[in-house]
């Protein structure tokens, strides 16, 4: 089966093609970022707006790029949520579009599933049962992942997500949008011990997470004194040790609980490199394998959505009706392909 995806969900607007025997044979990706820049946060109505003036182009050159006709292509994967609806309903639509004239099926696929089932376009594909840490600008979660489609949610945060305690520790660091992966250049020239932000919930049994009370922590340490740009690096160094321990504690922490011996690590944090550096390191000391999606598949593609997208559509799952997003979606509400 040879299936086309295309992932809208938020600021960017990616096409993938994905063949059950070849493998991944294209994916484009256009990211949005300088265009909400300006604004320091994704501003919803620009980005469906850019959505839809990003999404043929990126369609036609998916499908030369995979050397592709119109008429392979056997069902259309796309994002249906959780995500921006307006963005949404761009990929959706073009989704729907394709499928009706093309006649093939479409299935729309939870944006985190995507995450989670990233690491399976690498080789080796991470084994089940596994925990899936899921760390996002919008989500920070632990995960049992018992196989595709079955998921039990262990935590989660409270409040804030793990990359938006980077955006937001970035921000009051005078750092662009979006912080994450300038706060972890920035902490690259950073001396260790110089600050020390809290490690909330360590103390506590459970998986859960709470990263708001850091961006206090960080507000109140850059508004004592002016920082120098070494000061600067101090912090950010502080911030990323902060929130890199935190999740390490806690992932160690289910793995031991559930006794899997496999963890995957999902979303645009773990392309941090200290992330992955220390649980790479801690992980092999309790024998335990850690699986990563190479760093452009951590942030969001279109590829992820295929994998996910094939294995559904494989089972003869489609969707069907008017064209339906979802801002909510609870992960847990999944069903194994073809059992939906
Ligand atoms: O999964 P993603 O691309 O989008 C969703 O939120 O769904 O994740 C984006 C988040 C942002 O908060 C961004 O700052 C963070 O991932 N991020 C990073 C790094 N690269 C991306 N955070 C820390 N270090 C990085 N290298
Ligand atoms: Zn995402």
């Amino acid at each position: 089966m040879r299936i086309l995806a295309i992932e809208t969900s938020c600021d960017e607007s990616a096409v993938a093609v994905l063949d059950e025997q070849r493998g991944l044979l294209a994916h484009e990706l256009w990211s949005q970022i300088d265009l909400h820049r300006a604004f320091g946060g994704v501003v919803p109505e620009l980005a469906s707006r850019d959505h839809l003036r990003r999404l043929l182009p990126l369609l036609r050159s998916a499908l030369e790029h995979a050397g592709t006709r119109a008429s392979e292509i056997e069902g259309v994967a796309y994002t249906a949520g959780p995500g921006l609806v307006g963005a949404l309903l761009t990929g959706a639509a073009l989704a729907r579009s394709l499928s009706f004239g093309w006649k093939v099926p479409a299935i729309g696929v939870h944006h985190l599933e995507g995450h989670l089932l990233a690491p399976m376009l690498e080789t080796p594909a991470p084994p089940f049962p596994h925990i899936a840490l899921l760390v996002s600008g919008g989500h920070t979660m632990l995960i049992e992942v018992r196989g595709i489609g079955d998921y039990l949610l262990l935590g989660q945060t409270r409040d804030d997500a793990a990359g938006e305690a980077f955006d937001k520790s970035a921000k009051l660091l005078g750092l662009p949008y979006p912080g994450g992966p300038e706060l972890a250049q920035l902490a690259a020239s950073g001396r260790p011990g110089r600050y020390s932000f809290p490690r909330p919930m360590l103390d506590r049994p459970g998986f859960e997470f709470s990263f708001s009370g850091l961006k206090t922590a960080v507000l109140q340490a850059v508004r004592s004194a002016a920082l120098s740009d070494q000061e600067r690096a101090d912090v950010a160094l502080a911030v990323q040790d902060a929130i890199v321990a935190t999740l390490c504690v806690k992932a160690l922490r289910a793995l031991e609980y559930t006794g899997h011996r496999a963890l995957v690590v999902a979303g645009g944090v773990g392309a941090n490199r200290e992330l992955r550096a220390r649980l790479t390191r801690e992980a092999r000391a309790s024998g335990v394998q850690v699986f990563f999606p190479r760093l452009e598949f951590c942030t969001d593609n279109a590829a992820m959505i295929a994998v996910a997208g094939l294995h559904r559509l494989r089972a003869h799952e489609h969707t069907g009706g008017g064209i339906e997003v979802r801002a909510r979606w609870p992960l847990e509400q999944l069903r194994p392909p073809g059992m939906a």
